[in-house]
């Protein structure tokens, strides 16, 4: 599978802007992109930032209908494994796993959800699916205070299970970094040995500005060392 799963140090840290920015670019770029959200959470609550819910974004960027990116979605504010209990549901790792659209002919940019141990059932989180499907990481982080701590443990807690991590994203980048964020950005890069680039603040939930911003990540390397495409069957 070729793609990326694009994890986060927390919830609301910037993993679908990211995973937008990504997909605008790529698609601006001729790649053939799907989006995948394994579960989509607090679907009844107000944005309070003005940008869509995620499975909306993600349709924006890629032509998908929303519905088909998250097919498991549950209305409480909660992790996948408690707010599918809530529902009287539990969430089963194989039919999540066999969820994710295998087309060879496509690039995939799966949004975790929370973090890398957020845990969809007893035993199996969204660090175990990355594992299941294969797909290197991208770990979109804040740029300021704590970004470090937070950052560190979860390179390490995939470094554990043997995942492949591609780069940090500091997300929303400032045009005029402080001293703490160059500071951080410089930590991140030299403790980990990892490559951490930025994404620049986007104004507005618009697939251009997202694939703008999208176009000055280094995509095509993350994506070089993954299997290249295959020509869709005829
Ligand atoms: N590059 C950016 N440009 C503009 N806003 C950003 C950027 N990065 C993060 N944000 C802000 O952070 C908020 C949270 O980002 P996002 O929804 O991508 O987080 P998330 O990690 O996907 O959250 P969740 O855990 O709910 O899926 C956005 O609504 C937006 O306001
Ligand atoms: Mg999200």
């Amino acid at each position: 599978m070729r793609g990326l799963l694009v994890t986060g140090t927390d919830t609301g840290v910037g993993k679908t802007v990211v995973s937008a920015a990504l997909l605008a670019a790529m698609a601006a770029a001729g790649e053939r992109v799907r989006a995948h959200k394994p579960v989509l959470t607090g679907l009844d609550d107000a944005a309070p930032s003005g940008w869509p819910p995620d499975h909306e974004l993600l349709a924006s960027v890629t032509g998908m209908c929303a519905e088909e990116i998250a097919p498991l979605r549950y209305a409480p504010a909660a992790s996948p494994q408690l707010a599918a209990a809530l529902c009287g549901e539990r969430i089963d790792p194989a039919h999540l796993l066999a969820s994710v659209p295998a087309d060879p002919g496509r690039t995939i940019i799966v949004e975790g959800v929370g973090g890398l141990l957020t845990p969809f059932a007893d035993g199996y989180g969204v660090r175990e699916l990355a594992a299941s499907l294969g797909l290197p990481l991208v770990v979109a982080a804040r740029p300021g205070l704590g970004t470090i701590n937070h950052t560190l443990l979860t390179l390490e807690a995939a470094k554990a299970a043997g995942l492949q991590v591609r780069a940090v994203v500091l997300t929303p980048w400032p045009e005029r970094p402080s001293a703490l964020e160059l500071s951080n950005r410089e930590t991140i890069a030299r403790t980990a040995g990892v490559a951490v680039a930025e994404l620049a603040r986007v104004m507005a939930p618009q697939p251009d500005a997202l694939a703008r911003a999208g176009a000055r990540l280094p995509w095509r390397k993350w994506l070089a060392a993954s299997a290249p495409p295959q020509p869709a069957a005829a």
